[in-house]
């Protein structure tokens, strides 16, 4: 089972839309998957109401209170954590997964939540071996601009790049309205913006 985390201490930098994508994108590949929120607002169970019955299905876990295990057979355990997080909370978190995926919208004090969020799991030791991947997603880019760039400029800055840009589209809140994701809708559209997710895919699948 590979275990994905989507954290940041940031709140509304995505969180909740990319944990459902990936979610999703592990469903249509055909893979068991569990989708756990960790959210006491229950944003990513209430995607998974709103889910067609037609869609490729998921388990949803509320783990508001207690971090349950995924059952038995279960491929890929995608976590969807609040902003608000203790300490104790994102160590256990980070030592149940593989990777965590860091989503930072640009903005100055975005990036100042990220830095720290970034230094907190650079103290935690799996972090510190090196042993866990961090992928860093730049969240509702738009691109060659100047926010872009300087997003580009703080992440290099402090040894980090982005694994790639998820780009501002109206289509991740109609996506969030029905349950669905970019990996469930038909259309021209949406496979254009799926091309986005691409090298984030390739990363998880190469931890
Ligand atoms: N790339 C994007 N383009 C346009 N809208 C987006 C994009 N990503 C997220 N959003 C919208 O931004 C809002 C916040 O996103 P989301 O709920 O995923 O963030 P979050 O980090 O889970 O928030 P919270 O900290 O409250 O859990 C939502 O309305 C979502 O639809
Ligand atoms: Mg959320």
């Amino acid at each position: 089972m590979l275990t994905i985390l989507v954290a940041n201490i940031k709140g509304g930098c995505g969180k909740t839309t990319i944990a459902t994508h990936l979610a999703a994108a592990s469903a249509v590949a055909g893979l068991p998957t569990v989708l756990a929120d960790v959210d006491r607002q229950r944003s990513s169970l209430g995607w998974l109401e709103r889910r067609p019955e037609k869609a490729p299905s998921l388990i949803g876990m509320d783990w508001a209170k207690d971090f349950d295990s995924a059952p038995r057979g279960t491929k890929r355990l995608v976590i969807d954590a609040p902003a608000a997080l203790k300490t104790r909370q994102i160590e256990d978190l980070v030592k149940m997964a593989d990777v965590v995926v860091l989503p930072v919208l640009p903005g100055a004090f975005d990036e100042q939540a990220t830095q720290r969020f970034l230094g907190k799991l650079e103290e935690l030791k799996s972090i510190a071996r090196h042993r866990k991947a961090v992928a860093v997603v730049g969240n509702r880019m738009r691109a060659r601009t100047k926010a872009a760039d300087r997003l580009d400029q703080f992440l290099g800055g402090i040894g980090h790049r982005v694994v790639t840009r998820l780009r501002d589209s109206q289509i991740y809140a109609d996506a969030a309205a029905t349950g669905l994701s970019l990996f469930d809708m038909p259309g021209k559209r949406a496979g254009e913006h799926r091309a986005d997710w691409a090298p984030l895919l390739t990363y998880i699948d190469g931890v």
